[in-house]
């Protein structure tokens, strides 16, 4: 019998077993806890409660750790590229030079969109944000792929229906952008890798020839590797519990991109830079937003700091901080707001409210600030991380259906009204 925790309750003692993972990470299988004790447990958050067991990535909150299937995310964003970690997450194992350039050619071969999906992006007004343009375009391709609504089909057809996503984001993602724009929507050019294809697709415009920067492809490999998977954060935890109803992997991506859309998620990369521009309007005080970010009564949060899991460095935070030196410097550009982002983390990391609070720059402190350097506007930088995070999303689903999950349905502890007669209208 292996390790067991005992809970009392009621003059009876209950055992549940301990289950360890590969890293000795511990947790109290309470699978059999209602039919035992009849009770359920309460976390608000889940800030407690592990949903699954998975082998994709390991995080290390306490030392700043992040692996994607046992590789360092540092070895990976310094060695590889976004389409060969793509790979890894969700099959596995790193491909073989065969495996890639299959991956690889089954991709370029379906980067095209249904053409009536612009008539679907045509319905959208300009003002629409990118990323509820991509929930919605997301979603409509069950309706161009009726074969991809039933994940219990072949693995051949998962695997197309994978293929197919991985190929078409990028497309569909430079469209929203247009969109936003009101310009006319680029097709992707299959002689360019995954990275430059997607930055000509955002860029070019028709009356000029657009050669993507290499320094600037590079950098956004870098970037899409360092989101691509993160465990089981709000987003990909939707991502599963959509899919626990055996909906469709697309129909879980959309709703996996409409919970990273949050600006306490995904969506603080965009709130970050609206923040450092609002402290540089205001004159870069920056003690003046420390001591709101520490107010109660303000509802002014330090954006890109803290994290539900990271009680140290988020390593990709240290990664993306040296990289944007690195990228501004290339591009000679000289964003004023990446001192004041600087000044920030230097203030916080001294002060006792972060430091009691293990308050840390996370993966979105800094990521808004190569974006804009690259050239990619505010409002896409969130679209950037649903492009980055959509292997992990993936392979997730995939994981949670290969293991044949249950349907998610946590339970409550009811507060409201008890049992009361209905009155008439006419005698309340
Ligand atoms: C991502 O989960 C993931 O892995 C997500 C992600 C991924 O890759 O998928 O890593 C991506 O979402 C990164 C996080 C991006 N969000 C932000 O940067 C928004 C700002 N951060 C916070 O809103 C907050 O830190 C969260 C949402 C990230 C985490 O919140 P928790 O774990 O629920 O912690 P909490 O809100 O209970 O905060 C604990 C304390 C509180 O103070 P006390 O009540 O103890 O006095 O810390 C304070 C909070 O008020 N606090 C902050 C703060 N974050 C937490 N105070 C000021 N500024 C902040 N940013």
């Amino acid at each position: 019998m292996g390790d067991t925790a005992s809970i009392s309750y009621n003059g009876e003692t209950y055992e549940f077993p301990v289950i360890e993972g590969t890293e000795n990470e511990k947790g109290i299988d309470i699978s059999k806890l209602r039919a035992s004790t009849g009770l359920v447990t309460l976390d608000l958050g889940f800030k407690n409660t592990g949903s699954t067991k998975s082998a994709i990535t390991y995080l290390d909150g306490e030392n700043g750790i992040l692996r994607y299937r046992g590789y360092s995310i540092e070895d990976l964003a310094e060695n590889s590229s976004f389409l060969e970690v793509s790979y890894l997450v969700i099959f596995g194992e790193l491909p073989t030079k065969e495996q890639f350039e299959k991956f690889n050619r089954d991709i370029t071969q379906h980067t095209l969109v249904h053409e009536e999906i612009k008539n679907i992006l045509d319905g959208f007004p300009s003002n629409a944000h990118p990323m509820g343009v991509l929930s919605a375009l997301i979603s409509s391709l069950t309706a161009f792929y009726p074969s991809s609504l039933d994940p219990n089909r072949s693995a051949d057809e998962v695997y197309m229906s994978i293929i197919r996503i991985v190929a078409k984001l990028p497309t569909i993602a430079a469209w929203a952008f247009k969109n936003e724009l009101g310009h006319p929507v680029n097709y992707p050019d299959n002689s360019l890798e995954y990275c430059s294809n997607f930055l000509k697709m955002m860029f070019a415009i028709p009356s000029e020839e657009y050669k993507p920067d290499p320094v600037v492809a590079d950098a956004l490999n870098k970037l899409l590797i360092l989101h691509v998977d993160h465990e089981q954060n709000c987003s990909t935890s939707t991502v599963r519990i959509v899919g626990s109803s055996h909906a469709s992997l697309y129909s879980s991506i959309s709703a996996g991109i409409s919970a990273l859309w949050g600006p306490l998620h995904g969506g603080a990369n965009q709130a970050v830079i609206e923040m450092l521009e609002a402290i540089r309007a205001d004159g870069g005080d920056v003690e003046k937003y420390m001591a709101k970010a520490k107010d109660k009564d303000d509802p002014f949060r330090l954006m890109g700091f803290g994290h539900r899991v990271y009680k140290n460095f988020d390593p990709r935070a240290r990664i993306i901080k040296k990289a944007a030196d690195t990228v501004l410097a290339k591009l000679g550009v000289n964003d004023p707001v990446l001192e004041i982002a600087k000044g920030l983390e230097e203030v916080a990391l001294k002060d006792p409210y972060f430091v009691e609070r293990k308050l840390y720059p996370n993966v979105d402190f800094y990521s808004g600030i190569i974006y804009r350097a690259l050239g990619i506007p505010t409002q896409m930088f969130t679209v950037m991380f649903a492009l980055g995070r959509l292997p992990g999303w993936i392979a997730q689903w995939k994981e949670m259906r290969e293991n044949n999950e249950p349907i998610g349905r946590p339970r409550q502890i009811y507060t409201g009204a008890t049992e009361r007669p209905f009155v008439n209208m006419g005698d309340r």
